[in-house]
């Protein structure tokens, strides 16, 4: 099953995407996650990547594109993968239909987690991430049993860069016509599948299993 979470920063796509990823038994495959992994190894995509996403932008298409086809190409992703946070502008997703189309695959779902904006600027200023084990909590919807520390792993959690109010206004600014050109793309092909971010977490992956079917 080939599956992509469509939606704002904030509005649960990582969130969503472990707990479907695990019950598909697919792989999870975010670009946000990919870059900030190649910047802590200081390679040069991961340095390039960080100036864009620090100021809140998008990392040029000839490089995420790159770098999210060639993670599809890996052996894990041949019977399914989770999208998360690619595509992000129709370029890209008439990339990755190409792609497909020469593998003879296809999308089956794109999950768009609907959330209004205003939500969004206190769910990511609120979000704090595991600095081991990449683990998200947020400081009042989703603390951790002990402040501060991951339930998993017991190592501290810290605010993400990209994190902070006017980081957070300026990615919403940048996401928000994309977004919307993304769910006309997906829903032409048949293949979009809204569900209520509002909703606490589990009610939103209860929609999202129901969706995909069985
Ligand atoms: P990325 O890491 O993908 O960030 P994003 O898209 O901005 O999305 P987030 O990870 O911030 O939010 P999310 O929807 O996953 O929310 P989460 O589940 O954590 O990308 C970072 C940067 O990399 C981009 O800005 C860009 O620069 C670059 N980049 C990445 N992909 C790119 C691409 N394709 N092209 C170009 N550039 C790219 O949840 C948020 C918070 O809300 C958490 O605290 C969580 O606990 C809480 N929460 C979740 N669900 C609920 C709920 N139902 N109720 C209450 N609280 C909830």
């Amino acid at each position: 099953m080939n599956v992509i979470m469509l939606g704002l920063p904030g509005a649960g796509k990582g969130t969503q995407a472990k707990f479907i990823a695990e019950s598909q038994r697919i792989p999870h495959i975010s670009t946000g996650d990919l870059f900030r992994q190649a910047y802590q190894d200081q390679t040069k995509l991961g340095i390039l990547a960080k100036e864009y996403m620090s100021k809140g932008g998008l990392v040029p298409d000839d490089v995420t594109i790159g770098i999210a086809l060639n993670r599809l190409d890996q052996v894990d992703c041949d019977h399914g993968f989770l999208l998360d946070g690619f595509p992000r502008n129709i370029a890209q997703a008439i990339s990755l239909r190409e792609y497909l189309i020469n593998k003879s695959s296809s999308v089956d779902h794109v999950i768009y987690v609907e959330v209004n904006e205003d939500v969004l600027v206190e769910r990511l200023t609120g979000r704090r991430v595991c600095s081991k084990c990449g683990e998200t909590y947020h400081i009042i919807n989703n603390p951790p049993a002990q402040p501060g520390l991951c339930n998993t792993c017991s190592h501290p959690l810290i605010q993400r860069e990209d994190d902070s109010e006017d980081t957070v206004r300026e990615r919403l600014n940048v996401n928000k016509e994309l977004t919307l050109r993304l769910c006309e793309f997906y829903n032409s092909e048949g293949t979009l599948r809204t569900v209520d971010g509002l909703r606490p977490m589990d009610e939103v992956t209860a929609q999202i299993k129901k969706v995909m079917g069985p």
